[in-house]
């Protein structure tokens, strides 16, 4: 599997960055999942992290829990008035997840995998 270096201070508490394949982001703890949101598949590394430390999309801000890999909101905006699109998604990954990479600390750097 392959490996990534990078510094941790481009990871600062509260952010998110693109690394390879991942999302790498630090809600208190550092963490890595695929980057493709199961909605539309907009770039997870361009989201943010919520004040429940989940990872939230760009475009319709669902919702991820990290250390799962499942959305906990589905879309919202107008696909948040679509009957059942919520319970759909938060069903589909919990049975398709995003992909959970790991992240360890090597002194000054983050290594994901
Ligand atoms: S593409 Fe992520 S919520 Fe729509």
């Amino acid at each position: 599997m392959a490996t990534t270096r990078i510094p941790a201070a481009d990871v600062p508490p509260g952010s998110v960055t693109g690394v390879g394949d991942h999302a790498v982001g630090n809600n208190g703890e550092y963490f890595a999942v695929g980057r493709r949101c199961r909605h539309l598949r907009a770039d997870l590394a361009e989201g943010s992290i919520d004040e429940q430390g989940c990872l939230v999309c760009p475009w319709h801000a669902a919702a991820y829990d990290v250390t799962t890999g499942a959305m906990v909101r589905g879309p919202q905006g107008g696909f948040a008035k679509v009957p059942g699109l919520d319970a759909f998604y938060r069903a589909l990954t919990r049975a398709w997840p995003l992909h959970r990479g790991g992240v360890t600390v090597d002194g000054e750097d983050l290594v994901v995998e």
